[in-house]
C-alpha cells in the first residue's frame, strides 16, 4: 500500500519534470528569435531569368502596344495554352498578371549568389543596380495599374516605362561583349 502510494508520487514527480522540461522548452520556443528560414541556393543565372521570365512576361505587356487582348481569341484548348493571353486566364488579366509577376521577380535580381553568364556575380553592391531594379518593379506596377484600367492610352505610357527600365540597365550592365556584362 505504503509502497504502490511511493511509486504513485515518483511517478508524480517525474512526470511533472517532464511537463516542466517541456513547458520550458515551448517557452523558449516562444522567446527565443527563431532563425529565418535559409533560402535556397538560386538555380537560374541572370541571362536564364531574364530568357524566361522578364523577357516573355513583359511582353505580354507590350502586346498591347499595338492589340487590344481584350479581342485576343482563346487558344483551341486555353487550359493547355502556353501564351498567358490565350489562356484560360488570358486577356486583360493575364497583362495583369504579367505585370504583377514582373514586379515582384525584380526581388530575384538581388538574390545573393546568382551569376551572370559569364561567372560573374550579379553586382549587388553597386547603388545604380539596386536603383534600377527598383526602376524596374515601379515601372511594372505602374503597368499593373495601366493595365486595371484597360486604358490602351496608358498601355502605351506603361509600355515605354517598363522597356526604359530595362534599357536602362541593359546599357550600362549588358554591354555587346558578353565578356564584361555585369561589371562593376
Ligand atoms: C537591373 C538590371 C536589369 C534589368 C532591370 C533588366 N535586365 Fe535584362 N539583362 C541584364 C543583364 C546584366 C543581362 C545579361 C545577363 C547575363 O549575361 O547573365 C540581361 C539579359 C537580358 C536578356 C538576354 C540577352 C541575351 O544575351 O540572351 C533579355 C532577353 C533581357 N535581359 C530582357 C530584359 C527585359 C525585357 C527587361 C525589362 C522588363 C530587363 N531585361 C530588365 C540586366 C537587366
Amino acid at each position: 500500500m505504503q509502497d504502490g502510494h511511493n511509486r504513485r508520487m515518483r511517478r508524480a514527480g517525474v512526470s511533472g519534470a517532464i511537463a516542466a522540461v517541456i513547458c520550458a522548452g515551448y517557452l523558449m520556443a516562444q522567446s527565443a528569435p527563431q532563425p529565418a528560414p535559409k533560402a535556397a541556393a538560386p538555380a537560374a543565372n541572370l541571362n536564364q531569368l531574364m530568357r524566361s521570365l522578364f523577357f516573355p512576361h513583359s511582353n505580354v505587356v507590350f502586346f498591347t502596344q499595338r492589340y487590344d487582348p481584350a479581342e485576343v481569341k482563346p487558344a483551341s484548348e486555353p487550359s493547355a495554352s502556353t501564351d498567358p493571353l490565350t489562356g484560360v486566364f488570358g486577356g486583360w488579366e493575364a497583362v495583369e498578371n504579367s505585370a504583377l509577376t514582373l514586379a515582384d521577380s525584380a526581388d530575384l535580381l538581388m538574390t545573393p549568389g546568382r551569376k551572370c553568364s559569364n561567372g560573374r556575380d550579379m553586382p549587388l553592391a553597386n547603388a545604380d543596380w539596386v536603383q534600377m531594379v527598383n526602376g524596374l518593379r515601379d515601372a511594372s506596377m505602374f503597368a499593373y495599374k495601366a493595365a486595371l484600367t484597360k486604358d490602351r492610352d496608358k498601355m502605351l505610357q506603361a509600355s515605354d516605362v517598363l522597356a526604359t527600365s530595362c534599357s536602362n540597365c541593359h546599357g550600362k550592365y549588358r554591354p555587346g561583349n558578353a565578356a564584361n556584362r555585369c561589371r562593376p
